[in-house]
């Protein structure tokens, strides 16, 4: 049994039923995914590339010259090409994702790009134990999209704390989604154009080519809302009916309106998010907003303060 099969045997065989967002990402998921970037109602992408454009310059003038520039979770390249643009003569690129065929391609024409900028993408797990080639210049971090919001916040912690040691006393810059008005953080989930429900609905698709499911996708319905003392967006894969379904050797009943968590977004006030930092041990140095507040990139310091 493979290691989704096996993820999804075990979060639908516990109460609540619950699945880990990052099965999301097989080749159809990742390309939903672009197309939500693209969607007028998700603003994130819009906002931290806007943000990105406006402040490269600064940002490359607090991290400095010769960097080693580690992206993780690099799969556009859009974003990074702004700062890569930005810096003064960066030394080297690591991409860090967990899918080699994304990365691969996606980084490739980055080389012909950037002359005299050597580029080593790294296929591994950053949630998990990953080791990055030796050094050739001061290290920085690069984590945008508010990627960190798909983690639980003790979670989260643990990860900046892991890019902490990572990165050897260098910078982070990371991207975080903000709290705010309900409605819009809604509509941002609820796209009318049903491209977030397909990439929910997706799990089902891969679960049944995959794990040797028999999802029938039209019984369920996708579910996003915001829950405020939590600060996060919850989306849920829910049942329209009764109904049983295999995965491989195993059958699970659902109730009409059974769900499954699929997954979380937490949204962060600033503050909040650089309290969360220092806990990990970084020195928050900077933090960029848009004009409503939407959305947050922050410049962090590892190591011990200086
Ligand atoms: C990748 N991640 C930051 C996205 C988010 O907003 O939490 C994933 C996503 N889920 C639904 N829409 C976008």
């Amino acid at each position: 049994m493979n290691e989704f099969a096996r993820a999804l045997q075990e979060g639908l065989g516990r109460q609540p039923r619950a699945i880990s967002p990052k099965w999301f990402y097989d080749e159809a998921g990742s390309v939903l995914f672009e197309r939500i970037c693209e969607l007028p109602e998700y603003y994130p992408t819009r906002v931290e590339f806007a943000l990105l454009q406006r402040h490269a310059g600064e940002i490359a003038d607090l991290i400095g010259p010769g960097l080693d520039l580690v992206e993780f979770g690099a799969g556009a390249t859009r974003k990074v090409k702004i700062l890569l643009s930005a810096l003064d003569s960066p030394a080297r690129f690591v991409p860090v994702d967990i899918s080699g065929e994304h990365l691969l391609g996606a980084v490739e024409r980055l080389r012909d790009d950037y002359a005299g900028l050597i580029v080593e993408p790294l296929v591994a797990d950053f949630t998990a134990d990953m080791v990055l080639p030796a050094a050739i210049g001061p290290r920085a971090g690069f984590f945008p999209g508010s990627s960190i919001g798909n983690f639980e916040p003790a979670m989260a912690r643990t990860l900046l704390q892991r890019f902490d040691r990572l990165l050897d006393g260098g910078w982070l810059l990371i991207g975080v989604d903000l709290v705010k008005d309900p409605q819009r953080l809604h509509a941002a989930y609820n796209d009318a154009a049903g491209v977030t429900a397909a990439f929910n609905l997706n799990l089902w698709v891969r679960a049944n080519r995959e794990a040797d499911a028999d999802f029938v996708i039209n019984d369920w319905m996708h579910s996003a809302f915001y829950n405020p003392p939590l600060h996060r967006i919850e989306m849920h894969l829910v049942s329209r009916l009764r109904q049983r379904v295999s995965i491989g050797h195993e059958v699970i009943e659902f109730a009409e309106g059974d769900s499954v968590h699929t997954e979380n977004s937490y949204k962060y006030t600033v503050e909040g998010f650089q309290e969360l930092a220092r806990q990990a041990g970084w020195q928050p140095r900077a933090v960029w907003t848009d004009a409503q507040r939407c959305f947050s990139m922050h410049l962090l310091r590892g190591g011990p303060a200086r």
